[in-house]
């Protein structure tokens, strides 16, 4: 018997289940955080208490306590311990495959807002990804905030499962087509850089853990015409606009950052520095594997 509680059906391994994700909120973001004492040599009690979050949140903060704090390669270690070890090259990654977020106007990259100082709306990463390059893990590690702005809004994507499914348990149905949610090609001076992208919002992985493609962008995503996918995809543009006990917002400050299981995320507009040493810069990696979920004794530091 498939006892998942992302299975319609079970009704009571979904309801277990669903008062231990629901039971901790509201929650602050302290509550999300590990202090990363040495940040070449994460402890294993820091590494288990990054994981022991995210298992219950699919998301973590962290603090370097010291050291550069703008190092790319402690950034790349700490994922790696955290079984992050997979990393998508997108188009604008860096050589190391870690992907600088800043204002920029370089060639091929004006036109993504992730590059401007505007507002970026609710989105989980990597939605125009190939089927076999879905992105599991998240991490964004903070070297620079903006003057002013840039805040983080989090939200656990379980948890917006929860509240479709309590809403009306047809959206699921509806998200969990195979061609809910398409994202058209993407075509760059005349040359296609992507090709078109159709696939469910919900999907269950094979290890079991629930998987979420989405973006609220109205342009450049086209919703299968079904009444049910409609209503199922206003139902989360109403989400986005009301007060919840389940957005997270925070700010990260440099030396900071996120780790998680791609989460629903958006980002405020900011007001970036005129000093060229004072722009905000985000790190982004991307991966194709989950926050690991082993035991103390298995981690390898
Ligand atoms: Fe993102």
């Amino acid at each position: 018997m498939n006892t998942s509680p992302f299975n319609i059906n079970e009704l009571d391994s979904y309801l277990t289940w669903r008062s231990s994700k629901l039971s901790p909120y509201p929650l602050n973001a302290d509550t999300l955080f590990t202090l990363i004492a040495d940040p070449a040599h994460p402890s294993v009690a820091e590494l288990v208490s990054l994981q022991q979050t995210c298992r219950q949140y699919n998301l973590a903060l962290y603090r370097f306590q010291q050291g550069d704090l703008r190092s790319k390669r402690h950034v790349h270690q700490l994922a790696k311990q955290l079984g992050l070890t997979h990393i998508d090259s997108n188009l604008c990654a860096d050589e190391d495959s870690l992907t600088s977020l800043h204002v920029t106007s370089h060639a091929g990259q004006h036109d993504y807002i992730p590059y401007t100082t505007k507002q970026l709306s609710w989105h989980t990463d990597g939605y125009y990804n190939l089927p076999a390059e879905q992105i599991h893990g998240m991490l964004l590690h903070c070297a620079q905030p903006a003057q002013a702005g840039g805040e983080s809004w989090l939200m656990d994507h379980e948890i917006a499962y929860i509240l479709l499914r309590d809403a009306n348990p047809a959206y699921i149905h509806a998200l969990m087509h195979p061609n809910a949610f398409t994202i058209p090609a993407n075509v760059l001076n005349g040359e296609m850089v992507r090709p078109e992208q159709s696939g469910p919002v919900f999907s269950v992985a094979a290890d079991g853990h629930l998987h979420m493609r989405y973006s609220a962008r109205q342009r450049n995503v086209i919703w299968r015409d079904d009444p049910l996918t409609h209503a199922a995809a206003q139902f989360l543009l109403n989400l986005w606009q009301q007060d919840s006990p389940y957005k997270i917002r925070y700010t990260l400050q440099a030396g900071e950052g996120l780790v998680c299981n791609n989460i629903l995320h958006c980002r405020t507009a900011f007001v970036d520095s005129d000093e060229p040493a004072q722009k905000r810069l985000l790190y982004r990696g991307r991966y194709y594997d989950r926050v690991s979920n082993t035991d103390r004794e298995e981690i390898a530091c």
